[in-house]
């Protein structure tokens, strides 16, 4: 018989699905991002949880109009227990600046709270357990315009399999069935473009393109 390793077998799919039922039973409880925050950091359904030294749920401004969403903590990351520290952090810093922002304007989060190790990409399974926290702090801020950093959290939000090169460089909707429609702009991850530096090129594009919908979509909140 043929055995596909890369096909879960049914008794994994129904143990993921139990997964996400309960961290969605879980984060839907919560009813703000601090409480939120005490609930992602006390769920034991994501193994990462073990290895990691640090929790690392989000940085600056929970009012602000725009939402970055990585992938996961990398080494800084997991020592400061806040999200883009390290290398990726500073070209990110740079590519807020090229747009008149800084952290203390704009929020910013992961897909997953604990480094994988050594890291190694994020499971589907890691990634299913952590989507449903994911999807109520996307809800409790509420941003104007949602930024996915990166292939893996682009496709994990979209729910799709294309990747980043397809999904970058135009508007697209993410919502929830308790949030309406939030514009959504993916961006090559600051990682990629540190080693692929041509693609800086489209990236600026793609800011300038949000930087326009915010002032169009008016100066409220910062
Ligand atoms: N890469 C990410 O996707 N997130 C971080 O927080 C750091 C590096």
């Amino acid at each position: 018989t043929l055995v596909r390793p890369s096909v879960p077998s049914p008794a994994k799919l129904v143990a993921r699905d139990a997964l996400e039922a309960t961290a969605r039973e879980l984060a839907l409880s919560a009813t703000s991002v601090e409480d939120l925050a005490r609930t992602f950091a006390a769920f034991d359904g994501c193994d990462l949880k073990v290895t990691a030294k640090n929790f690392v749920f989000a940085d600056g401004n929970p009012n602000a109009r725009l939402m970055f969403i990585g992938e996961a903590p990398g080494a800084e990351e997991d020592r400061q227990g806040l999200p883009f520290v390290g290398p990726a952090g500073r070209l990110l810093d740079l590519m807020l600046a090229a747009i008149g922002l800084d952290r203390s304007e704009v929020y910013i989060t992961n897909i997953l709270p604990w480094r994988p190790p050594g890291n190694r990409n994020p499971t589907d399974t890691e990634i299913t357990a952590c989507l449903p926290f994911i999807e109520r702090h996307i809800e409790l801020v509420r941003p104007q315009i949602l930024i996915p950093v990166g292939g893996t959290a682009a496709k994990a939000l979209l729910n799709t399999r294309e990747g980043i090169v397809k999904l970058r460089g135009r508007w697209m909707t993410y919502a929830t069935p308790r949030m309406d429609v939030v514009p959504t702009r993916a961006i090559f991850h600051p990682a990629y473009l540190l080693r692929s530096p041509a693609q800086k090129r489209d990236t600026w594009r793609d800011l300038v393109a949000i930087r326009r919908r915010l002032d169009e979509d008016g100066n409220a909140a910062t």
